[in-house]
């Protein structure tokens, strides 16, 4: 069905949490691919003790086995796993090991095909793009790109150069929107204005519910009603809407332009 990328600038912002946040309120089937060749976090962090059974090799499997038969199908549905309780919410882990991102290099456009037309949404989570190691397959694959990024002067300063190549890279530079996590004193309309790029969300700074997500912390019983799950879900909608349509919903930030169709020809 549909592909978003989910991208850093740098600074961990917080986008593994935040993909993860999207997934677990998807309303569909979705996978979270971990493509961030620097390395997993959802396995070791709000899996770590909810694994019941072998996890697996995860992404560096698929890579192996696309080494193994570089004319065969890319086979992802045996390396994803189950990690919410009704199946619909899958995970492909990532790798722990920064090292085997070499290994990853050949697997991208191979990969991006298989995720495209998987059945399904599928949340890719890039890590921080910009190095020479950044899955520009996916990105140039993906129907919607969204940066991560905290609302501080060092965060919008390095998403500025991150965004002007993306936007020579992948096909619809109109199909790029923001997700500003209000942890310093810039203001999502000051980062939209400057980086000429929408802000499709802004996420509240809340430690203690994005420990849940990111470390596996116990939740409080507001958790689910906290005002970071209301956020996470109302960008999932924002994100849906545009992947579907291209056309804006609501705009969460009261924001200007729209975002562009999402070029329906890499659907
Ligand atoms: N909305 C938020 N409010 C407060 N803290 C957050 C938020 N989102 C994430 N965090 C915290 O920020 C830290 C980094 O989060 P995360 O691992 O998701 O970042 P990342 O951008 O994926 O980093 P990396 O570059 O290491 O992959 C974690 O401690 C997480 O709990
Ligand atoms: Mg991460």
């Amino acid at each position: 069905m549909a592909l978003c990328c989910l991208i850093s600038s740098g600074g961990s912002p917080g986008v593994t949490t935040t993909a993860l946040g999207l997934a677990l309120t998807w309303p569909g089937r979705v996978l979270l691919a971990e493509c961030d060749p620097m390395g997993r976090g959802v396995l070791p962090g709000f899996m770590a003790d909810r694994i019941r059974e072998p996890t697996g090799p995860g992404l560096l499997g698929v890579a192996m086995a696309a080494e193994a038969d570089p004319r065969a199908a890319v086979p992802l549905e045996e390396y994803v796993m189950p990690i919410a309780d009704d199946g619909r919410v899958e995970l492909l882990h990532g790798v722990r090991d920064p090292r085997h991102g070499v290994r990853l290099a050949p697997l991208w456009p191979r990969l991006a095909e298989v995720l495209v037309e998987r059945d399904g949404d599928v949340l890719a989570d890039l890590g921080r793009v910009g190095g020479t190691d950044t899955p520009e397959d996916l990105l140039k694959a993906a129907h919607l790109v969204v940066m991560v990024l905290g609302s501080t002067l060092p965060q919008v300063d390095a998403a500025a150069p991150r965004l002007d190549a993306l936007k020579e890279l992948v096909t619809d530079p109109a199909a790029i929107g923001l997700c500003v996590i209000r942890e310093g004193s810039y203001r999502a309309s000051e980062a939209e204005r400057v980086l000429h790029t929408p802000v499709l969300a802004e996420l509240p700074c809340s430690p203690v519910d994005a420990a849940v997500l990111s470390d596996g912390a116990r939740p409080r019983l507001t958790f689910k009603s906290s005002l970071l799950v209301r956020s996470l879900d109302g960008l999932g909608r924002r994100i849906r809407t545009l992947m579907a349509t291209g056309s804006p919903d609501d705009h969460a930030t009261g924001s200007p332009g729209p975002v562009a169709p999402a070029a329906g020809g890499r659907r």
